[in-house]
């Protein structure tokens, strides 16, 4: 993908993955005919005891942003095909219902689902159109999803290999809707085991993470 002299908008490019994003189109010389709606937080927690304002908020920005700009914008990046693309991050918890971070594991359910509907409806116009799922990765979503530090934090990858991932599926002739960063396990497992088997045992690797609280 040559995006030379083009444009792009990176939400969430302040830090972490979408930094990244934003570092790795830089070193392309390009400015922008893309958008990366990557900007967006999650909160850990039983869902009784959370912040009724703040779960909205996540779906405001995990989900109703990511609906609001894509539709603003898609006129142009179809206009800027060849060049034009859309990448929408989730998460690989997308792939699974996730107790203790029920509300936003929906919203990423969310984000893929629309987003390979998207990836179907624009394959006649050469919009590439990509969902990125990573796993965990190094960046402040830890604190801010889990200010407290109750939760253990899983072995993480580097934003730089999460946007890596994704620009050289970006890159492919015909690009996939969707592409999951390190972890596919989770995904194959969830296709593959009964719902009631999946959430019980995502459940019980949850409440290991959970430390008890003093
Ligand atoms: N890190 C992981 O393990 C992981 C795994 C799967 C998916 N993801 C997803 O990856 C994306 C990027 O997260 P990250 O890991 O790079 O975390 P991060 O370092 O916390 O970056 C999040 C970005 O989103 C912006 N943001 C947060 N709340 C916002 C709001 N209300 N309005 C506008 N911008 C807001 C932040 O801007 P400010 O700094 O200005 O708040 C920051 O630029 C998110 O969609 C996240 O759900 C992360």
């Amino acid at each position: 993908m040559d995006l030379t002299g083009h444009t792009v908008v990176v939400t969430g490019a302040s830090s972490g993955i979408g930094a990244a994003f934003a570092r790795a189109f830089a070193a392309r010389g390009l400015r922008v005919t893309g958008l990366v709606n990557n900007a967006g937080f999650g909160a850990s927690g039983l869902f009784a005891e959370s912040d009724p304002d703040r779960l909205l908020a996540m779906i405001a920005l995990d989900v109703a942003a990511v609906v609001d700009l894509s539709h603003a914008f898609l006129p142009d990046l179809i206009a800027a095909t060849p060049s034009g693309f859309l990448v929408n991050v989730a998460s690989v918890l997308a792939y699974q219902a996730t107790p203790r971070m029920a509300v936003y594991a929906a919203a990423k359910a969310f984000v893929l689902s629309f987003t390979e509907a998207l990836w179907e409806e624009q394959r006649g116009s050469g919009l590439r159109v990509l969902c990125v799922s990573p796993s965990s990765t190094d960046t402040e979503f830890f604190d801010v999803a889990d200010p407290d530090g109750t939760t253990r934090r899983p072995r993480a990858a580097t934003p730089d290999h999460v946007v890596a991932a994704a620009l050289a599926a970006l890159d492919r002739e015909d690009p996939p809707p969707s592409i999951v960063t390190d972890d596919r396990f989770v995904p194959v497992l969830a296709r593959a085991l009964p719902r009631r088997a999946m959430v019980r045992a995502v459940g019980a690797v949850q409440r290991r993470l959970s430390r008890p609280r003093d």
